[in-house]
């Protein structure tokens, strides 16, 4: 009879595919409820790597219903590639995926402004993924978007045309060189259309409540990271949508009153891609090293990601703004071999020790205070129980534990969804 949340408490990529993947089988209903196709969510299992970018991580478990939210924005261009891609896995899809009525379009030239905002921003660029995403909900909090209940109404193409009008002016007022042909993108997107309404559009927010009448488990899966949250994260290098525990109630319509568990998952360091502030980075070979054996480029984009250490202050602010109540770490394997660990666990600003994650990280100076913890050597990767890991491990998250006073419950040790090691105290 309950709601749980899952999420990202750095800037995403923690690895909430492969964790969702893996706890899917504790749940009836798996449902999105933010950001789009900006999100890649990659799952292992079997000797097959998949990325995710719209449709939950539920989706290889033979017993789950997945729903796309409310509160997604929807590439059906994307969409379509991603329904291709999941051909081969003999899912019956029509079955198992549901799509809320009430979830905003991503159109061609929501891509196109994108692309233009970000050239004329020059060197200030967010580093978007040019998804589309920030255009998409502008224009849903403009209270002009087209939603997937459009597009079952034959006059539909009236709207889009308007709203497309008003895009080629926005478009041309950025006055910038973008290489992408609507022509192209109209025919890929028209044809995601039709896709889309060959599944059940459905209200979501109804089907959602009932279901947890009924006794159903649901996780919410959230996207992005609770530091790229429209309100709380670093502004403006932000995405934009609430990717914190409050998205999950208006991106599902499940009020706060049937939330349970609140399940965040960091990785044992830090990662970002895109542009905004990031104190605990590394410029040295040891963040090359972490790059390089986590394999840090973007599911989505393939960018680089940029790497650091783990930053407590900026983990316990998350866990804060989320209310979460038990934790997963996440890659602690690719830290094997890095003799000394550093976490911070305090930032000075300008000059002055500061214990909490200011409001501004952009145009203040933040040097963060680490304390250093001892790292070991040995492969973790094959390990299935607690008891096993090194000493210098078990001290690193009881060190993490006691600094965020939050139980960690799982500890990954590889993609695969069985490098998964249960703690049982
Ligand atoms: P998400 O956006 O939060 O779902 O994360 P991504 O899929 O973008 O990035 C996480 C990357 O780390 C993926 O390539 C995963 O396969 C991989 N991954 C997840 N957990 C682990 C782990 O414990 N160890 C290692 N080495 N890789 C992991
Ligand atoms: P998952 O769900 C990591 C970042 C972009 C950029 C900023 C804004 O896979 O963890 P946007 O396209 O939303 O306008 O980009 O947010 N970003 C992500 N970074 N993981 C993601 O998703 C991201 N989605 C957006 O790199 O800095
Ligand atoms: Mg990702």
């Amino acid at each position: 009879m309950s709601l749980d949340i899952l999420l990202g408490l750095q800037w995403g990529d923690e690895g909430k595919g492969k964790i969702v993947d893996a706890i899917t089988p504790d749940y009836d209903i798996i449902a999105r409820f933010q950001g789009g196709p900006n999100a890649g969510h990659t799952i292992e299992f079997d000797g097959y790597k998949h990325v995710l970018h719209t449709i939950p991580s539920g989706i290889f478990n033979k017993n789950s219903v997945n729903v796309i939210g409310n509160g997604v924005v929807i590439d059906p261009a994307i969409f379509l590639k991603e329904i291709i891609g999941l051909k081969k896995f003999n899912i019956d899809l029509q079955s198992k995926l549901l799509i809320s009525k009430r979830a905003h379009i991503i159109l061609p030239t929501h891509k196109i402004i994108d692309a233009s905002s970000e050239a004329s921003k020059g060197k200030k660029k967010i580093g978007s993924t040019l998804k589309g995403i920030g255009p998409t909900y502008m224009d849903k909090t403009g209270r002009n978007g087209i939603r997937v209940g459009d597009i079952v109404n034959s006059n539909w193409k009236k709207k889009y045309k308007i709203l497309k009008e008003k895009h080629l002016d926005l478009i041309s007022s950025f006055n910038q060189e973008i290489d992408l042909s609507l022509e192209m993108l109209e025919n890929d997107f028209f044809e995601g259309i039709e896709c889309i309404k060959s599944f059940n559009i459905i209200e979501s927010e109804n089907y959602l409540n009932k279901s947890i009448n009924r006794g159903k488990k649901i996780l919410a899966e959230g996207a992005q990271g609770s530091l790229l949250d429209i309100d709380f994260g670093t502004y403006p290098f932000v995405t934009s949508s609430n990717t914190t525990s409050a998205g999950a109630c208006s991106g599902l319509g499940v009020p706060p009153n049937k939330i349970k568990n609140i399940r965040g998952i960091f990785k044992a360091y830090t990662t970002r891609v895109g542009s905004g502030p990031f104190p605990t980075e590394l410029f040295n070979s040891t963040g090359e090293k972490i790059k390089e054996i986590g394999q840090e480029y973007g599911a989505t984009t393939g960018r680089d990601r940029r790497c650091g250490w783990l930053d407590l202050v900026a983990l316990k602010y998350s866990i804060q703004i989320n209310g979460v109540t038990e934790l997963s770490i996440m890659k602690s394997d690719v830290l094997s071999s890095i003799d000394k660990l550093y976490v911070c666990t305090s930032y000075n600003l300008n000059g002055k020790k500061i214990n909490f994650f200011p409001y501004d990280l952009t145009s203040n100076k933040i040097i963060p205070n680490y304390k250093e913890l001892k790292g070991w050597d040995d492969d973790i990767t094959q390990i299935k129980i607690e008891d096993n890991l090194p000493d210098e491990l078990i001290s690193y998250i009881n060190y993490i534990e006691n600094f965020v006073k939050v139980p960690i419950k799982l500890i990954s040790v590889g993609p695969n969804r069985n490098q998964t090691i249960t703690r049982d105290r």
